[in-house]
């Protein structure tokens, strides 16, 4: 594969594995079609080389551009989405237009052209789990994370409209032959991360002399992973994955909110309890945790960074170093969580 297209390649995740091909595997030619929404940053690509990333504006539900582009590719991998749930309980429209519309643009694209796809999808669309402690026997001896056959049971606008592009995706392979991998992961964390996202906002608060804010009990469990695993994960399921599978990407990294939030003020030199107990996220999920055993024994990945703190803390030096890239929207986040008592 030498020439591929990333979708939402100046987002967060998009935008870290443009990095990690362009420094990896230096054949590789990479279109980015971006629609530059609020969480679509030029400057995510800064820097990267002209002759090997070319950045399209452009929308994945514009059927004509998609067809033109896929056209003359040799793959797409597709992380473009709107990707907040909080946004998506206030206005779910744009959720449902670019995650579901697009999906199937760039699908239908791909069949007809024979061009290999990779869906980016998440752990949300199988709903959530309950906590350890209330598992039997403290979960011992049951299913207790997220397996590539669990049901998909989605909570949010943002997870059930993931959902549903999962399924045209697996309906396209099944009906159409389509050439695709899908894979789920879980949430992610490193640079370039917009910062209405749990821990950009909590790092950027401090730096702005705000309080941290923990919705609800902060017991919510996430499953933490670098996003640079995350990115390698990827690139070797679309080299190497078998045709019409699902791989879910984890790193064993759960940890709940609240034990993440001070370590972020422990490791920032605040008092742990620096923070306030705002209103909770409706429908919030409980608990994540993914079961990534197949794709350690199918295509022998293991995580890099399995050390949390140390990652935090690169991720805390980065927005220290780089608050020119987050410092001009900080007060716009900031009034849109305000008006919603968070
Ligand atoms: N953030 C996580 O922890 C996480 C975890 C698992 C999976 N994912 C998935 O990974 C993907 C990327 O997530 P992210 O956190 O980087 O999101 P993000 O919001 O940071 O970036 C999304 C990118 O998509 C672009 N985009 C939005 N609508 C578009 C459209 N209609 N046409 C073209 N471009 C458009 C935006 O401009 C932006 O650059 C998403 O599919 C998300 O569901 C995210």
């Amino acid at each position: 594969m030498k020439n591929i297209i990333v979708t939402g390649g100046a987002g967060f995740i998009g935008s870290n594995f443009v990095h990690y091909v362009v420094n990896n595997h230096p054949d590789v030619k990479i279109t980015v079609l971006d629609k530059l929404t609020y969480a679509g940053n030029r400057a995510n690509l800064a820097g990267l080389p002209a002759d090997r990333v070319k950045l399209v504006v452009g929308d994945v539900a514009d059927a004509e551009l998609v067809d033109k582009l896929v056209k003359n590719t040799d793959a797409v991998v597709h992380y473009a989405a709107e990707s907040h749930n909080d946004n998506s309980l206030i206005d779910p429209s744009p959720f449902i237009q670019t995650n579901i519309i697009g999906t199937y643009t760039l699908i239908e694209a791909c069949r007809k052209y024979g061009v290999r796809y990779h869906h980016i999808s998440t752990d949300e669309v199988f709903g959530d789990l309950p906590l350890r402690e209330d598992l039997p026997g403290h979960g011992e001896g049951v299913r207790e994370k997220f397996t590539p056959d669990s049901p998909y049971k989605p909570s949010s606008p943002y997870s059930s409209s993931k959902a549903s592009s999962d399924l045209l995706v697996r309906a396209w392979v099944r009906s159409f032959g389509l050439k695709a991998t899908i894979s789920n992961c879980s949430n992610n964390y490193g640079p370039y991360q917009h910062i209405e996202k749990f821990i950009p906002r909590q790092i950027t608060n401090i730096l702005s002399g705000i309080r941290p804010k923990l919705y609800g009990s902060g017991k919510n469990v996430r499953d933490w992973i670098h996003t640079n695993d995350h990115s390698r994960a990827v690139w070797l399921i679309l080299n190497e994955g078998k045709l019409g599978e699902t791989y879910l990407i984890g790193a064993d990294g759960e940890k709940d909110n609240k034990t993440v939030l001070e370590m972020i003020l422990k490791q920032m030199g605040q008092p742990a309890d620096a923070y306030d107990h705002v209103k909770d996220r409706p429908g919030h999920d409980m608990r994540y945790a993914i079961d990534s055993t197949k794709l350690r024994t199918e295509l022998g990945w293991q995580p890099e960074f399995t050390d949390f703190a140390k990652g935090l803390q690169a991720t805390i030096d980065w927005y220290t170093e780089h608050e020119d890239w987050w410092k001009d929207e900080k007060k716009a986040v900031e009034a849109k969580y305000a008006k919603n008592g968070q």
